[in-house]
């Protein structure tokens, strides 16, 4: 596809409360691993060049020794590279970020639970960005229970997006009965879990139950799967191989355009720090498969 062709419109749009995201996004995680600030930077204006108008993440993406546990020399935040690149920000950017977690060098990662800690993490994200208020915040729930309930910890989120320092919540790493859990305190736009074609299936009756409740659902490490934050598997699995044979495209192409076939409410945060990566991934917003395709993949 020639590159002047090469959009994140053709995968169509969702909306998350009055924001409009186009469904291929960008997931800002990887940049902060690059070795390079201006080439994060330079990755960062490209993704908009090509259309891109959702980015995904979170003041605790830092190097060294954030979430990818990598670099060296000063400390390089996903939020401030975002900030650098793209700040005054276009009209219709989204930035979706995260509270709930935290990372501290010392501390290493930290959970925040009561109303004084994500108020802080809220208020970091708005400093680091350069933000008055953020679009989306998702809270991002931990392993176990939590030392504070999950609708405490959502109210107090509540009481921020009421106070105007936050326009729109979402839940990361949740269950379905968690979504029941926080109705009623205020509207979820989005939730953000771990899933892909072979990773986390047991969530498909989810995917559909977000969908039917006009709730966007936005797959992390739709490319790394179950590899993580170690990145994509150089096995990508007979089917996968076999679909993106015969169209002429790679594997993640393939996973990507699988995640945009799970409904209209499914989000896409491909993250890379290879600009000729970013170019193949918003190239697979446009990519349609059959449903031989889709029977093939599972
Ligand atoms: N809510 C949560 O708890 C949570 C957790 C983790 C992540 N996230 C969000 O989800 C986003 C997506 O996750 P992710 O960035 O870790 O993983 P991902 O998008 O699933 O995969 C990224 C991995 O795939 C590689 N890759 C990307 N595009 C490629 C391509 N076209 N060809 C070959 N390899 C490719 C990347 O390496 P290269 O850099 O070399 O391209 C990297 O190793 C994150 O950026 C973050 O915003 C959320």
């Amino acid at each position: 596809m020639p590159t002047d062709e090469i959009t994140a419109a053709a995968a169509g749009t969702w909306t998350l409360g009055d924001r409009t995201v186009r469904r291929m996004g960008f997931g800002s995680m990887r940049i902060t691993a690059s070795p390079d600030r201006d080439r994060a930077i330079a990755l960062l204006r490209r993704a908009l060049e090509l259309g891109v108008n959702h980015i995904d993440t979170a003041a605790f993406y830092v190097s060294p020794g954030g979430t990818l546990r990598v670099g060296t020399g000063p400390a390089r935040y996903a939020t401030e590279l975002i900030r650098a690149a793209l700040s005054p920000y276009p009209e219709d950017l989204v930035i979706v970020t995260k509270v709930g977690f935290g990372y501290d060098p010392q501390a290493g990662f930290t959970e925040a639970f009561t109303p004084a800690q994500l108020r802080a993490q809220v208020e970091e994200n708005l400093r680091r960005l350069g933000l008055d208020q953020l679009d989306v915040v998702n809270l991002r729930l931990g392993r176990g229970p939590g030392a504070v309930p999950l609708v405490d910890r959502f109210g107090a989120l509540a009481e921020l997006r009421a106070a105007g320092l936050i326009r729109h919540l979402g839940l990361s790493n949740v269950r379905p009965e968690q979504l029941d859990e926080v109705a009623g305190i205020a509207p979820v736009v989005c939730v953000q879990n771990n899933y892909g074609i072979d990773a986390y299936r047991e969530q498909d009756p989810f995917v559909r139950t977000c969908g039917e409740r006009g709730v966007a659902y936005v797959p992390f490490f739709a490319l790394a799967g179950t590899g993580r934050e170690t990145g994509a598997s150089a096995d990508q699995g007979e089917a996968v191989e076999a679909v993106a044979l015969a169209h002429g495209v790679t594997p993640h192409q393939v996973r990507l355009a699988w995640t945009l076939h799970q409904g209209p409410h499914v989000l896409a945060i491909p993250g890379t720090g290879d600009v000729a990566h970013l170019t193949q991934n918003i190239a697979a917003a446009s990519l349609r498969l059959t449903p031989e395709d889709l029977a093939r993949l599972g």
